[in-house]
């Protein structure tokens, strides 16, 4: 699936910025060969970099098979507000090109931010996506929104806001725990099934009919309705 290599190509994104800032490579509109970098040493991913998670639909759909929902038209990721001011300063506009397993021959992706990602308020609705980060090939993107910590949250220290309304204590996030996506390493909050629940509620997270589709545990698929009917045809020979 096209969104597939996205998320890979993202995967490589984190463990690219994580290096310490190449002043040299600064500057607008860079393009970069990225494919066949060395990984960075493990440790160092604590001290600083990038580090996105897994959120909404995208972390919904890791919930059932480690994939994207089937009717799912983005990826959703978040960071940390750090996070997205250094890839305010140093990225934007960066174009970044990427070879992956099901794209050998490398892509172009392009990260770009959002002028209003400044702006802590949950009033500023129509900017709630903070970055895009997107194939410039299929047009398909991946949507990046920021977690705040609100000082001012009446629940007390510990509460992050999202500009889309979300609210939870960082308790639920961190650790960040490690996994895959679209067979890509990448990162989901550590209480996922928390934020899943208070997000879609509980049905979300066991009903097997959705969105025109029926879960089927043996394949781990999400079966369109319209595959199984026209197999329950071909049994009946009508
Ligand atoms: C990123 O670059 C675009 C295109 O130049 C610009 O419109 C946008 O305001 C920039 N974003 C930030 C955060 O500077
Ligand atoms: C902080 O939390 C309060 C209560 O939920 C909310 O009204 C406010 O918009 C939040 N502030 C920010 C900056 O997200």
């Amino acid at each position: 699936m096209q969104l597939g290599s996205l998320v890979a190509s993202l995967c490589a994104l984190s463990s690219t910025v994580l290096a310490d800032a190449d002043f040299a490579s600064v500057r607008r509109r860079l393009r970069k060969d990225m494919s066949g970098r060395k990984t960075d040493p493990a440790e160092k991913y604590f001290h600083i970099g990038v580090e996105t998670w897994l959120m909404h639909g995208s972390l919904l759909g890791w919930w059932w098979n480690k994939q994207i929902m089937p009717w799912d038209s983005d990826i959703d990721v978040q960071v940390m507000e750090p996070s997205m001011y250094y890839l305010a300063a140093y990225y934007n506009m960066s174009v970044f090109h990427y070879k992956t397993p099901r794209i050998p021959e490398g892509r172009d992706y392009l990260l770009e931010i959002n002028p209003h990602y400044h702006n802590r308020e949950q009033t500023d609705l129509l900017n709630a996506i903070d970055a895009r980060w997107i194939d410039t090939v299929t047009g398909l993107f991946i949507d990046i929104t920021t977690a705040r910590y609100n000082l001012s949250h009446p629940a007390g220290a510990g509460m992050l806001s999202c500009k889309d309304g979300h609210e939870y204590r960082d308790t639920y996030l961190l650790p960040l725990h490690d996994t895959k996506f679209e067979g890509a390493p990448v990162k989901i909050p550590y209480r996922f099934q928390d934020m899943l629940e208070s997000e879609y509620g509980i049905d979300a997270l066991t009903d097997k009919d959705f969105h025109d589709h029926t879960f089927d545990d043996d394949s781990m698929e999400w079966v369109p309705h319209m595959n199984i009917q026209a197999q329950e045809r071909l049994n009946h020979g009508y």
